[in-house]
């Protein structure tokens, strides 16, 4: 099976004498090969939808389609946030060892892969060290070692990079390239928007238990309205020049030569009033993720307030 599939997924929790609807509806696919992000801000519901489709929560409407086992083997690996994925009095080989054997390998194969792995990170020399006196970020690379300890073909990694120093985010960003280079479909959340930016290649953003975007992550990020182009002026223009003032009343930002328009129709509103000046380039700056998914949220809450 090339892929994990959730539809119609529903979860509601209880909440005082009410209940919360953590999940309202989610649709979403995983395929081999990938990297599916799946950003949202607190309590959107990633962790539930990660456990759901984990089999480690059950969802009260939908359903989920996954790989359970392969001769023994299970398909998944998954690190969650905030539990224990690794124990922390067993040596980094040893919670390799444990994993692997809990998932199908035998000893001797998880001790193999167990090595194989943390000399890979650059741990081999904490191999013998208990969990629990390593760094954040060691830690962390061994949970991910954990959890890919028996080669499964889907990975669900939940804020993988959640409190690591840059030195060890970009270790883990790296990997999980890799990883995914290798064939792996993985599904990771997140809060870093740069992150799932650069890493992902598809991406969902969810805002209280509904998919509010959800596409290749550079067809996200081009097709928003809000284009940002960027054209460069030979010259700057002088101060006090009239063309100047004209721009700056529409969407742009100048700086010296540096002219930021937004949209379409900025940008053709802007070319004809520079008409005359030389260009060096007209660039398409696409738009981040970051301001798209400020700007969701914006939407979201003039929504809640409108709609009282
Ligand atoms: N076990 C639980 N019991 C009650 N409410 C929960 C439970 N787990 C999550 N929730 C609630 O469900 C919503 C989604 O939570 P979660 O999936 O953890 O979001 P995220 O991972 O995006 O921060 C939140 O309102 C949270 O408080
Ligand atoms: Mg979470």
């Amino acid at each position: 099976m090339g892929w994990i599939r959730g539809r119609g997924l529903v979860k509601r929790y209880r909440a005082g004498k009410g209940w919360i609807e953590a999940l309202t509806g989610v649709d979403l696919q995983l395929s081999k090969g990938e990297i599916l992000a799946v950003i949202g801000p607190n309590g959107s519901g990633k962790t539930t939808l990660i456990k759901i489709l984990a089999g480690l929560v059950e969802p009260d409407e939908g359903t989920v389609e996954r790989p359970a086992e392969d001769g023994g083997i299970f398909l998944l690996g998954a690190v969650l946030e905030g539990t224990r994925n690794i124990f922390w009095r067993l040596t980094a080989l040893e919670n390799l060892i444990y994993f692997g054997v809990l998932r199908g390998l035998t000893k001797e194969e998880a001790e193999e892969r167990g090595r194989e792995l943390l000399t890979a990170l650059g741990l081999w020399e904490k191999a013998h060290q208990p969990v629990g006196t390593l760094s954040r970020g060691q830690q962390q690379r061994v949970a991910v070692a954990a959890a890919v300890v028996h080669d499964p073909p889907f990975l669900f990694l939940d804020e993988p990079t959640l409190g690591l120093d840059v030195e060890a985010q970009e270790a883990i960003k790296g990997w999980i390239g890799d990883l995914r280079d290798q064939g792996k479909g993985i599904l990771l959340t997140t809060h870093q928007l740069d992150l799932a930016e650069v890493l992902s290649d598809r991406v969902m953003i969810l805002l209280q238990g509904q998919v509010a975007v959800e596409g290749k992550t550079r067809e996200v990020l081009k097709g928003s309205p809000e284009t940002v182009f960027r054209l460069e002026l030979r010259e700057p223009l002088p101060p006090g020049d009239p063309r100047l003032g004209a721009l700056l009343e529409g969407p742009v930002e100048v700086e010296g030569t540096l002219i930021r328009v937004v949209g379409d129709e900025g940008l053709w509103w802007a070319l004809r009033l520079l008409e005359g000046c030389s260009l060096e380039r007209v660039e398409r700056e696409s738009l981040s993720l970051e301001g798209l998914f400020w700007r969701l949220l914006a939407e979201r809450k003039e929504g809640s307030l409108s709609s009282g």
